[in-house]
This record gives structure tokens, sequence and C-alpha cells, in this order.
């Protein structure tokens, strides 16, 4: 995991940006701040490192001339096109019962923002403090707009790894409606079709993939699985289409997409 990151902010976000790096170094980040003359697109091409950058619209992650952040108030337009019925994500969650949800694997929190905006209470879970701080900077910003004011009440944000957060919450005989889980999932494993889709992918995956390394021991969350089934009702679990099941666990249900599909998993402690 990046422990030691460069952070780039013209000298008019240099106060934005310490307190970006004092928030980074508290979750254990080493950011050595630069204060240069133009954030623009040829300073991000001529620095092609993984890196952080500041500006008027926040904090970004960049690298290879692209910069992204989660960017809630740009999912809007999809955010309104969504409904109950057309999304895949609202059946397998059970949105319509404005469930009580953990997202332990939150990453952008997209997911999450629609789950959210579709009716679900949603913990996300992220242990990257990279991306925490990302989600953490989007939350904010989305408070703050007209249409998404009320779906940040919905969303809780919490810096932590799931493993622990979870076995926490069996200790605490907590119990949630759904727990929602899309963790990585190495390219190299999916059929060519799956590849192909993924050549497309926008450019905050890329990034994404950059920050979160594939290579070495990925890890692909297995033990989630076993974690999630004693405090909920249901497992919901995101794929890509063709992908083995998570943890080798044949689901009770499944939804099926073009490019992904949803597992469910009915814990049957809990049903009996
Ligand atoms: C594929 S991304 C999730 C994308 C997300 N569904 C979205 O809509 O943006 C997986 C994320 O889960 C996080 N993650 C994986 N295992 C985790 C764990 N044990 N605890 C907390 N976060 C975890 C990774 O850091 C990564 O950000």
């Amino acid at each position: 995991m990046v422990s030691e990151i460069r952070l780039f902010a013209e000298d008019t976000y240099l106060e934005k940006a310490q307190s970006y790096q004092a928030v980074l170094s508290s979750r254990g980040v080493d950011v050595k701040l630069d204060v240069i003359d133009k954030l623009n697109a040829r300073f991000l091409r001529l620095n092609p490192d993984l890196g952080l950058c500041v500006d008027q619209d926040g904090l970004w992650l960049s690298a290879n001339g692209m910069k992204m952040q989660p960017d809630w108030k740009a999912e809007t337009a999809r955010l309104k096109r969504a409904s109950l019925k057309s999304e895949m994500i609202a059946r397998a969650c059970n949105l319509a019962e404005k469930p009580k949800l953990i997202d332990a694997t939150a990453g952008l929190g997209h997911d999450s923002l629609l789950m959210a905006h579709l009716g679900g209470h949603v913990t996300l879970i992220e242990r990257h403090p990279i991306l925490f701080t990302l989600l953490e900077d989007s939350k904010q910003q989305a408070a703050s707009d007209p249409f998404l004011a009320k779906v940040m009440q919905r969303i809780d944000l919490v810096f932590s790894d799931s493993a622990e957060y979870l076995q926490q919450q069996i200790e605490q005989k907590t119990l949630v409606d759904v727990v929602y889980l899309d963790p990585m999932f190495p390219q190299r494993d999916q059929n060519q079709q799956a590849i192909k889709k993924q050549a497309q992918v926008k450019k905050q995956m890329q990034l994404l993939h950059l920050l979160l390394p594939e290579d070495g021991e990925m890890d692909l969350g297995d033990y989630l699985l076993v974690l999630a089934q004693q405090i909920s009702k249901r497992v919901v679990v995101k794929r890509p289409r063709h992908a083995v099941f998570l943890n080798a666990q044949q689901p009770d249900h499944q939804w099926q997409g073009d490019a992904c599909r949803f597992d469910a998993y009915f814990p049957k402690m809990l049903i009996e």
C-alpha cells in the first residue's frame, strides 16, 4: 500500500493542501507537499508518477497525465436516470425496503451512492488511507449540493479494514439487512469479453488500479463473505460476469448483467 506520495498545489491552495497533508499523515501516509506554478494538463503530462493534487475542486489522484476523484457530484445525471425498477443492484439489495447496508469495499463509493439515492442507509468501509480521504472529500462536497444533500444523510464513512469492522459487529451482535461486497478481481482471470470491456474502463478505474496494484498477492476478499454472513440477512457480491464465486461459495440467487453480476447469499441461520 502507498505510504509515501507527493501532493502538488498552486500557492493559492497551499492552506487546503496542508490540511489534506495533516489528515493523510494521521492515516499513516507521508505526504511531500510541492508548491507549483500551474496545475494544468501539461504539468500532469510532465509528472506521470502516481501523486495527489489540490485545486478548487478539492483533492485528486493523478498519474499518466490524468487526474481523478470519486466526484459524487458528477454522478448526478446517472442518479437521476436510476430507478428501483431499472437498476439490478436495487433488486439484488432489495432497496425498495430501504435497508440498512454495509458496503464493506467502498472504493470510489459509486455503488453506495446509487444505493443511498435509491433509499438505502449505507455505511461505507474503506481501508485505503488515500481512497478514504478522497471519499471523505467527495462526501463533504456533495453535502452542499442541493440534489445530493439529502442522500448524504443516508451515508456514513468508516476508515477501517472490513475484516476488523465486521468482526466488531459480530461481537456486538449488530444485525444489518445487507452486506455488499465488491472486492478487487484480477483482470487476467476474466474472459476475453470482459477483458475487452476492461480496456475501456473509465480513467477513474485506471487510476484506481494504479493505487491498488494487483501484482503480488492480491487480496480477493474471500474471508469477507464468511464474516458478512454472520451479521446480515443478505450478502450481495458484485462480480465480473464470468468470475468465479467469492470464497468458491455457490450463491442462493444471481442477477446477471452484461458486464457484471450480483451473487446473493441468504444466511441460513437467520431464515431457519
Ligand atoms: C473494486 S473496489 C470497489 C468499487 C466500488 N464498488 C465502487 O462503486 O466504487 C474495491 C475496494 O475495496 C477496498 N477493500 C478491499 N478489501 C477491503 C477490506 N478488507 N477492508 C476495507 N476495504 C477493502 C479496496 O481498497 C478498494 O477500494
